[in-house]
């Protein structure tokens, strides 16, 4: 099993440094999502994964267990292309459904796709796993063109993406696929505001230890010298964009240094900064995303409580 590189030190650093420098001398200060995940952030989120209140998880595995067969059956693809693929925990469900030639797991944290990739090529002999450290949002048309694919974006993490950064890159991965080619889109489901609000900010804590995580790793890269703990976790539903909006306030009024950068950054007591958005999803909003980008959306499953849905689409 050989690790492909898109990410390497060079690249990642410069991206960082690109997204530090705008996200904060943007007003309101914002960092994206994607920062969150180095090999403790990802730990952070395999534990929020587990917490009585994040339900997506757990919907979307129960999907899987009934309708894997299905999926496979009607995709028929020989490369299981998986894109922000983690811990690639829920994946083992299609694999054992698809039993495919090859899995291409695709992910911005080499140490947990790294791990992810050897615990699967240990529990499936036969299988080719041919992982990739990509940014699915820069190097989508890099992805290994092997067999006829299916491109799975489980999770939900599709709402991570603000909705013209979500058009672009439905658009790109619509342009990388063939006729015959297939994508499993996981999507969290608009409901109840206080149900999604628990879910971003569960009792443990879990969740503002994976918020503050960003700085952690912006410290470490950059030579910054945030507190993480001089900051709150927030968490709120925005009900104009149907997302949940996490930020990370700041407790008093501070200066940052981002030695790396030459950096001085003031913050004032009570501000926010943008961490991530999660948007949430209704059957229409995303069936007229999918056809704008030029899908053609084949099924549409739903977990009985209708949290949460997986559609299969093709071109
Ligand atoms: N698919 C898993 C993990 C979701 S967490 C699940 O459903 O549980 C989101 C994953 O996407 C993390 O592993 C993170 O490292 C990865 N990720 C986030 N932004 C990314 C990007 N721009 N390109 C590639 N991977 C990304
Ligand atoms: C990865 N992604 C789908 C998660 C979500 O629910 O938006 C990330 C997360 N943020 C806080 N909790 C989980």
């Amino acid at each position: 099993m050989q690790l492909t590189n898109h990410l390497d030190h060079d690249y990642l650093r410069q991206a960082l440094e690109h997204d530090v420098r705008t996200g904060l001398a943007s007003t309101p200060k914002w960092l994206p999502p994607k920062w969150f995940y180095d090999a403790a952030g990802s730990d952070l989120f395999s534990q929020i994964t587990r917490l009585p209140e994040y339900y997506p998880t757990r919907r979307e595995l129960a999907i899987l267990r009934e309708r894997a067969a299905d999926v496979a059956a009607r995709c028929g693809a020989d490369n299981l292309v998986e894109l922000g693929s983690g811990t690639s925990e829920k994946t083992v469900l299609l694999l054992d459904a698809l039993a495919p030639r090859t899995y291409t797991p695709v992910d911005v944290d080499a140490v947990t796709l790294g791990e992810a990739a050897e615990r699967l090529t240990a529990r499936y002999p036969g299988l080719v796993v041919e992982p990739v450290c990509a940014d699915f949002e820069q190097h989508l048309a890099l992805l290994p063109r092997t067999g006829r694919r299916m491109v799975a974006f489980l999770g939900g993490t599709i709402g991570n993406l603000a909705p013209a950064a979500r058009e672009v890159f439905l658009k790109e991965l619509r342009s990388t696929l063939r006729p015959g080619e297939t994508l499993l889109l996981g999507a969290d489901l608009v409901k109840d505001t206080g149900r999604l609000v628990a879910a971003y900010d569960d009792a443990a804590g879990v969740t503002a230890a994976f918020n503050r995580n960003v700085l952690r790793v912006i410290d470490r890269e950059l030579d910054a010298d945030f507190d993480p703990d001089a900051f709150d976790h927030v968490a709120i539903y925005d009900e104009r964009h149907d997302w949940i909006e996490m930020r990370l306030r700041a407790t008093r009024a501070m200066d940052v240094r981002v030695r790396a950068l030459g950096l001085a950054v003031s913050f004032a007591a009570g501000e926010e900064m943008r961490t991530e958005i999660s948007a949430k999803f209704t059957r229409e909003g995303l069936t007229a995303e999918l056809v704008a980008a030029g899908f053609t959306v084949d099924r549409w499953y739903t977990d009985p409580a209708g949290d949460f849905s997986l559609v299969l689409a093709r071109v």
